[in-house]
């Protein structure tokens, strides 16, 4: 956790303290434009706190199959947002942690502007998909990979020499945080070289 949360189901809440300013700043930037695929902004106070809807559903890594297409229209949204000499706005942590399902209407939602950034929107769809590149098996993870990036280029470019650059930077990076925070003892698939062979293949 990077930052306090506070739920309070009774009253329809979530508290999140952040962990200083900028990223406070950062959340109230997106949760200001009222986006409609995030929780609702119900307060904050000018410096490290923001109220928001609590959204009573699951995180799209408990369900056995997240909708892949759902999940791209999110990144579409998100990176419709805004643009700037060439960047949108980019998730940065696209954690599978921060996208939740609500139980009511089965809608998709992504959580945690606190580290958004203007950047290329490829390296917001390759780190999200190396999440699923490391736990699925080769079959699944192909299937996925084709939803997700058919139901995203539907509505966005994707641009395939950004991505030929990327891929290699944003693999070694996320690498270097599973070290890091010491997820390498989590298991990987066996398939995860395969599939970032198949994630080449943009
Ligand atoms: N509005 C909300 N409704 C329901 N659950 C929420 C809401 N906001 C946050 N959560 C839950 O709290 C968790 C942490 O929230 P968030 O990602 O904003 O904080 P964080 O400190 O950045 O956490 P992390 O470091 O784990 O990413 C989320 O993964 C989600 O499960
Ligand atoms: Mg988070």
């Amino acid at each position: 956790m990077k930052s306090n949360i506070i739920i309070q189901k009774d009253k329809n809440q979530i508290i999140k303290i952040c962990r200083n300013h900028t990223e406070f700043k950062k959340e109230l930037y997106i949760y200001r434009k009222k986006p409609k695929f995030v929780p609702k902004l119900l307060d904050h106070n000018g410096k490290n706190t923001v109220i928001l809807e609590y959204i009573e559903g699951n995180p799209i890594i408990d369900l056995i199959n997240p909708d892949f297409t759902k999940l791209a229209l999110l990144f579409v949204e998100l990176h419709s947002l805004e643009s700037k000499k060439g960047k949108k706005i980019c998730l940065k942590d696209s954690n599978p942690k921060n996208f939740i399902v609500s139980s009511k209407e089965q809608k998709y939602y992504m959580l945690d502007f606190s580290e958004w950034e203007y950047d290329y929107p490829e390296s917001d769809l390759i780190h999200f998909l190396l999440f699923w590149a490391s736990i699925y098996p080769f079959e699944k993870f192909q299937k996925i990979f084709n939803q997700f990036k058919n139901a995203y280029r539907t509505s966005l470019p994707i641009n395939p020499i950004a991505w030929e650059i990327f891929l290699p930077e944003i693999i070694s990076a996320f690498d270097g945080r599973r070290r890091k925070y010491n997820k390498s003892q989590n298991p990987l698939s066996k398939d995860v070289m395969a599939n970032r062979e198949l994630m080449a293949e943009i």
